[in-house]
């Protein structure tokens, strides 16, 4: 747990795909999206990594971006490499897919037991999607918008878990 300067504890919650600029920055945007929906945002602190460094301080795709806003959410993230720093600083780290976890998992320091490293799609009560979110990166923007709807149903889970917990 964190504490803002408000002293009010916090959540953090810290998403994670490969490049960090197509998938976790539209968690990132949504999730967040949500949680100012409701009023929360004093009890969250959100970011978003890739396991991979090569788009790290560049903005969202421009795909992910559209699909973004034409559901009325602005992503405004730059690309950053998820870091050892991150396993002191997040309660929750939300992986994209099983490689992303599978990484994260390589990653976690010895001495931390603490954060909770989960796929997206396992808050996904339905359990109609596979559990992984597609990569959607060599494909159309057709695959842009089967990602939002797959991470937006997962974030509103994930939400009411975290309320819930
Ligand atoms: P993301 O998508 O992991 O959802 O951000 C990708 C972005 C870039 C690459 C692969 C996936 N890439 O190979 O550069």
């Amino acid at each position: 747990m964190d504490a803002t300067s408000k002293g009010t504890p916090q959540t953090s919650v810290l998403f994670v795909c490969l490049g960090n600029i197509c998938r976790s920055p539209l968690a990132e945007g949504i999730f967040r999206h949500l949680v100012e929906e409701q009023g929360l945002d004093d009890y969250f602190f959100i970011d978003s990594a890739g396991t991979g460094a090569w788009h790290v301080g560049e903005r969202p795709d421009g795909r992910a971006s559209l699909v973004a806003r034409q559901h009325g959410i602005s992503l405004d993230s730059r690309a950053r490499q998820v870091k050892q720093a991150d396993f002191k600083s997040f309660d929750y780290m939300i992986a994209m897919d099983r490689e992303n976890l599978r990484v994260l998992e390589d990653l976690r320091p010895e001495a931390n037991s603490d954060t909770q490293i989960k796929l997206l799609c396992s808050y996904n009560v339905k359990g109609d999607n596979g559990d992984e979110i597609p990569d959607p990166y060599y494909g159309g923007a057709s695959g842009f918008e089967n990602v939002y709807q797959l991470v937006h149903q997962s974030c509103k889970e994930l939400l009411q878990h975290l309320r819930a917990a």
